[in-house]
């Protein structure tokens, strides 16, 4: 309806994304997105341009709205602006010409490898959790702190603009609200507890930057952004056809997928795929601490005096980016639905398991010099049975990632709730309930991250057109996916793929 209040989320991962939901009914009226390009400078290095970044959400923002007035919906009714984006990832910027001082640093960059192993040799028991008492992480490349150091020590622009009082850092998040809301003129330097929570920086038990932390990888803490809830008015909208309209939710993309996904009560779930994969589960006021692997975070804080709800959170650094090394490095595809029929042409490995681990494996191992590797090859092996291998490695990823949830939490969850990206793929979600061997439910609105950064900034102090209840939205459709092959093979496959993980970590030996 042309009276109708919309909300507009914005999302920022590998792709960026606009889009714009009903406030009523949380039906998805407009849409667009930009990929975003990343550049490999050297090996393990990941990084993409914050200028291309900005860029790629005006663009999407734009064509957005010209969608929107095509439909006949006047965009005066967007009532409100989510940011929702890629965590950890890493940038700094001059505050006074408004440039960015390197390239931002992607999360699964490799580069701090070494200083990563420094640090872990410094603790007591080279302990890889020895922070993780306050940060609910273990010492890792994936986090921004440790990137974050490494532009101070190997960028003379970097050090040089800490020293003068110029430098800003901040995560994806950051960059966007303050380039919005004015950048150097006068733009609003913040972020919200979801991001804080992935820089290692920051005390998931107090909810603010820590001191000791800051001082143990030697960050200035006046560099930082100020931490906000995930769900408040940070400013106004400063240019463009949206100018005047506030920001007020921020949540980085796997909480703004578990918002969006309604996982409000405790003991909720929701994985998804998108370059990598990202199970979180939903614990309630209170963080849990995880004896299997596991991340602590923050999931959301939805207002300034609401409480913060935690997740227990699996994350695999490669699914989607298996698809995109497949289709650029091998050229074996050319586009990830011919990925799905070429595995579904076998249907079948024939005995091939491949272990994608390009950024050494994340949870629940947590080893940075684990590498890919292809094990099981025959005279009969063809591209086919690796594109069925791959597939196979994002589920049984997420099955290693339920295990260890399973075993922390004391209570099996009975069906797994996906979104992103490559869940178009039903060969891939008809193998995850087969390695799983629970049903997994895929919602038919595939917008849940932006859904939820759009539920946040609606239910915002001062905005309030959306209330955050499950009852005040339409019915959520979704298809379901049961499992198929019987427990038994589906153990003997995940039996042969832990061993070949324990290879891509013992490679060298
Ligand atoms: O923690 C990394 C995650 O936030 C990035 O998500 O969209 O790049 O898979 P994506």
């Amino acid at each position: 309806s042309e009276s109708e209040e919309v909300m507009s989320g914005c999302g920022c991962g590998r792709n960026s994304t606009r889009s714009v939901f009903n406030s009523k009914t949380a039906e998805l009226l407009s849409h667009h997105q930009v990929e975003i390009k990343q550049s490999f400078p050297k090996e393990g290095w990941v990084e993409e341009d914050p200028k291309e970044i900005l860029q790629s959400v005006y663009e999407c923002m734009e064509r957005t709205c010209e969608k929107l007035t095509q439909l006949n919906i006047d965009i005066s009714n967007i009532k409100a602006i989510g940011v929702t984006n890629q965590r950890e990832t890493t940038l700094v910027w001059d505050k006074e010409t408004g440039e960015p001082l390197y390239n931002a640093i992607v999360w699964l960059d490799l580069r701090t490898q070494s200083t990563v192993e420094r640090l872990i040799n410094k603790t007591p028991g080279r302990n890889k959790n020895h922070l993780k008492h306050k940060t609910g992480l273990p010492i890792s490349t994936y986090f921004s702190a440790v990137k974050l150091r490494w532009l101070m020590d190997n960028v003379d622009e970097v050090r040089e603009a800490v020293v003068c009082h110029r430098a800003m850092f901040g995560t994806v998040d950051s960059w966007l609200i303050w380039c919005l809301t004015g950048g150097k003129k006068g733009g609003v330097h913040c972020t919200d507890v979801t991001n804080a929570s992935r820089t290692m920086l920051f005390n998931i038990h107090t909810m603010d930057w820590d001191p000791e932390l800051c001082k143990y990888f030697g960050i200035p803490m006046e560099i930082l952004p100020r931490v906000r809830s995930s769900s408040e008015i940070y400013g106004l909208m400063k240019s463009g056809a949206l100018s005047g309209i506030p920001i007020s939710g921020c949540l980085g993309d796997q909480s703004a997928a578990l918002v969006g996904q309604m996982c409000f009560q405790d003991g909720q779930a929701k994985n998804t795929y998108g370059t990598g994969c990202f199970l979180l589960r939903n614990t309630g006021p209170k963080p849990v601490m995880s004896d299997h692997g596991l991340l602590t975070t923050v999931a959301y804080k939805l207002g300034r005096d609401k409480p913060a709800c935690y997740a227990l959170e699996g994350s695999v650094a490669i699914a989607g980016a298996v698809v995109r090394w497949l289709q650029d490095n091998l050229g074996i595809i050319g586009s990830s639905e011919e990925l799905e029929k070429l595995a579904a042409s076998v249907g079948t490995s024939y005995g091939c398991y491949f272990v994608p681990a390009f950024s050494g494996l994340y949870a629940p191992y947590w080893e940075p010099s684990a590498r890919g590797i292809i094990c099981g090859l025959t005279q009969f092996t063809n591209k086919s049975h690796l594109a069925f291998a791959a597939l196979e490695a994002v589920c049984f990823q997420t099955r290693e990632i339920l295990d260890a949830m399973n075993q922390d939490s004391g209570i099996p969850l009975t069906q797994l709730q996906v979104d992103g990206g490559m869940t178009s793929n039903r060969l891939l979600m008809q193998l995850q309930a087969d390695i799983l061997c629970i049903p997994v439910v895929k919602p038919s609105m595939p917008e849940t991250t932006a859904l939820g950064a759009a539920m946040a900034a609606g239910a915002a102090e001062g905005v309030s057109v959306w209330s955050l209840s499950p009852e005040d939205l339409s019915e959520v459709t979704s298809e379901k996916f049961e499992p198929q092959i019987n427990p038994e093979e589906s153990e003997f496959r995940y039996a042969r793929w832990k061993k070949a993980v324990q290879k891509s970590m013992n490679w060298e030996t």
